[in-house]
């Protein structure tokens, strides 16, 4: 796994913002540091861009990601997992998600950026129904998921919850030991107390946090720090053997150190689970993602995928002005 070193950190909170010019040489190793003059020519047509290779990249994914290779686990070939189709979403009558179609690809991370409140949140809840919990809403459209439309009324919500797992922006242990924390999904599923034992171990160890917690399972999850709290919480959503994971800015409550922890914990997950990160930060988008999806809200049409293709196109070829804008930075 990459060392994160250098001046990656000074600018890993910075929302929405890319690297700025003067640091980048300094701070970041390679030699494609310097940002495409070509961002500051492009007309005002909605798709001018469209895949002319003649033009330079507007911005460098190294740029954004620092040492990190984004490229090395990128999987063309991987195979949809979610088969999300002319979705559809409102809250009441106020719409939240316009005609959203993509394909998740399988053991891929993708990454969801966007302006706040441009319906980021809202998609991921609804690839497992945890809009259905907030009264007056409305889905249409279909999300394919091996073979069954996720939003079909017949679907267990239960199940898929547990086939679909979720970690939320803040950590939220249960006020319990570290170890109920984790047996408490598997006693719902009736395991044995031989069965919960290792299968707590099991998914503490696969969310990286068994050697700091090993000697303490029965003291409460509650006095973990931040980015412990967040990878019990994804020891929680691992230990129903979930196959997908969603996560709404993991690590936008943590310090740059368990951020960073969170990050190579996704990397080594990507490996045997299908991964959805909704982030704001341009830098985990570069240095997480395989994929990457650009939603923006406009006054009258809201929550629309501008575009999704691989994370480097959308950071070095973007199609459409608004992601290029997006992406160089000059609107957040
Ligand atoms: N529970 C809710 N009830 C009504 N409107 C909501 C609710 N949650 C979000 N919204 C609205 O839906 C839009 C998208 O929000 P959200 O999905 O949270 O965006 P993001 O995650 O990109 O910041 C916003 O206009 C927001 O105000
Ligand atoms: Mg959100």
């Amino acid at each position: 796994m990459a060392e994160y070193k250098g001046g990656l950190m000074e600018t890993d909170f910075n929302r929405s913002q890319p690297p700025g010019g003067a640091r980048l040489g300094k701070s970041l190793s390679g030699g494609q540091v310097t940002r495409s003059e070509s961002a500051t020519n492009i007309s005002n047509n909605l798709t001018s861009r469209s895949s002319d290779s003649s033009t330079e990249p507007v911005t460098s994914l190294n740029e954004y990601a620092g040492e990190v290779d984004p490229r090395k686990h990128l999987n063309l070939e991987a195979p949809t997992k979610i088969d999300i189709r002319h979705l559809n979403f409102y809250y009441g009558s106020k719409q939240a998600l316009t005609d959203v179609s993509l394909a998740i690809r399988e053991r891929q991370v993708t990454a969801l950026i966007g302006p706040s409140g441009c319906g980021k949140t809202t998609f991921l809840r609804t690839l497992n129904r945890m809009n259905d919990l907030i009264p007056g809403t409305r889905t249409e459209g279909e999300a394919i998921f091996e073979g069954e439309n996720i939003y079909d009324k017949s679907v267990d919500v239960v199940l898929l919850r547990q086939r679909i797992g979720m970690v939320f922006q803040r950590a939220n242990p249960f006020p319990k030991s570290i170890f109920e924390n984790i047996a408490y999904g598997l006693r719902v599923q009736g395991k044995s107390q031989r069965q919960i034992k290792e299968m707590v171990e099991e998914s503490l160890r696969r969310a990286a946090i068994w050697d700091e917690v090993k000697d303490r399972l029965n003291t409460s999850a509650l006095g973990l720090s931040g980015g412990q709290q967040q990878r019990i919480c994804i020891a929680r959503a691992l230990a129903v053997k979930p196959e997908v994971l969603l996560m709404d800015e993991p690590c936008s409550a943590l310090d740059p150190i368990a951020t960073l922890k969170i990050e190579e914990l996704i990397t080594e997950l990507s490996q045997d689970y299908t991964i959805v990160i909704v982030t704001h930060n341009m830098q985990q988008a570069a240095r997480v993602s395989q994929y990457t999806g650009f939603f923006l809200s406009h006054e009258t049409v809201k929550g629309q995928l501008i575009e999704y293709g691989p994370t480097v196109d959308i950071f070095e070829r973007p199609k459409k002005k608004e992601t290029e804008d997006y992406i160089s930075g000059r609107f957040g």
